[in-house]
């Protein structure tokens, strides 16, 4: 599988949670710089702030939950430069890294975690943020797996199924949450077919879902975003998976810019609509989804004409009245929805 967000150590140990007994400090926070993706597989070995966060607003690392593994580690990666004052210069630290992007609530989640532990303990600060950030990792591992397995059931023998963006094993620990009862479902041996929508304007669907598929042998066909209301009226899709960047309480839930139309559509079709996410991507305090913040990105990135003014807002918000069911790792979630 891709290690998309893990420590290295300075003896080159790549870890994916805390190992008892082994010298786990210096180290670094180690990702897949996914903006070479698909051409390159280039890791990148941070320890720098500054670099951290630019990593992060680049989407070298992206995706909910790799954001927060990927702020988590990154935290302990650069504390290892605080001398005095510990805990007063990690929350600085925190500060600038919840700074990167708005919208995906694990980050937040992931730094708040990591800054409670801390507050907990009286001793061995440094090597306490490691131990809190690498069992995030490990924990986010788990709870893909066990999306897999709650969502596997949906998939059968034959299915086209679309998806959008990327919420795959480059998306998270590992596994992924939209893509992990697929990869559940092919290592079962269904055969099925899955349709990953380009995602414009900076193309995770074609770049990552697709290779990441296809690396695993899952059968997978790229599509422009304006093509799934045809591929729908066509018979070829069975069901949506896609993945959550924040599910407000009401089950409303934000995702790559483009979900909310491709809900709209399933519905039109009649066609179920699921999206899978970590109970790190709940964020029970926004009673709707008109409540999440939504992060609006350079305009250089939908390539427009010299001097044309352009609207590039990174998310959408799907209503929850469009959602079939939200597969966590805790099992199926049906309508209506009470995360509160
Ligand atoms: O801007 P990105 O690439 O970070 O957006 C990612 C998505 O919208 C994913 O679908 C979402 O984070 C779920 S990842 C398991």
């Amino acid at each position: 599988m891709l290690e998309t967000v893990r420590w290295i150590t300075a003896e080159g140990k790549v870890l994916a949670g805390f190992e008892e007994g082994l010298a786990l400090l210096p180290g670094k926070l180690r990702i897949i710089d996914q903006t070479k993706l698909p051409k390159e597989l280039v890791y990148l070995e941070l320890d720098d702030i500054d670099e951290i966060v630019a990593a992060i607003q680049r989407l070298s690392v992206r995706g909910a939950p790799a954001i927060g593994c990927a702020a988590a580690l990154g935290l302990a990666a650069a504390a290892q430069h605080v001398d005095a004052d510990f805990e007063a210069k990690v929350e600085i630290l925190a500060d600038q890294l919840a700074a990167s992007r708005p919208t995906a609530v694990n980050l937040f989640w992931a730094l708040e975690r990591c800054l409670s532990h801390l507050r907990r303990c009286d001793k061995n600060h440094l090597q306490e943020l490691l131990r809190e950030a690498l069992a995030i990792l490990e924990e986010d591992i788990q709870m893909c797996q066990s999306i897999g397995k709650h969502g596997a059931p949906l998939i059968e023998e034959g299915m086209g199924i679309l998806t959008h963006c990327n919420a795959g094993a480059l998306a998270t620990g590992d596994f992924g949450t939209a893509l992990s009862p697929m990869y559940v479902a092919h290592e079962a041996g269904r055969k099925f077919t899955v349709y990953s929508d380009e995602t414009r304007p900076l193309n995770q669907g074609s770049r990552l879902t697709a290779w990441e598929l296809h690396q695993s042998g899952v059968d997978v066909v790229t599509i422009c975003d304006n093509m799934a209301a045809q591929v729908m009226k066509e018979g070829k899709i069975d069901l949506v998976i896609v993945g959550s960047d924040r599910i407000a309480a009401n089950g409303d839930a934000a995702n790559k810019i483009g979900t909310y139309g491709v809900a709209v559509l399933a519905k039109h079709h009649g066609i179920p609509f699921y999206v899978a996410a970590p109970t790190s991507t709940l964020d029970a305090s926004l009673a709707h989804g008109g409540l999440i913040p939504i992060e609006i990105r350079d305009a250089a990135e939908v390539g427009a004409a010299e001097g044309v003014r352009v609207y590039n807002p990174a998310f959408d918000v799907t209503p929850s009245e469009l959602i079939a069911g939200i597969i966590t790792e805790n099992g199926l979630h049906k309508p209506p929805y009470n995360f509160g």
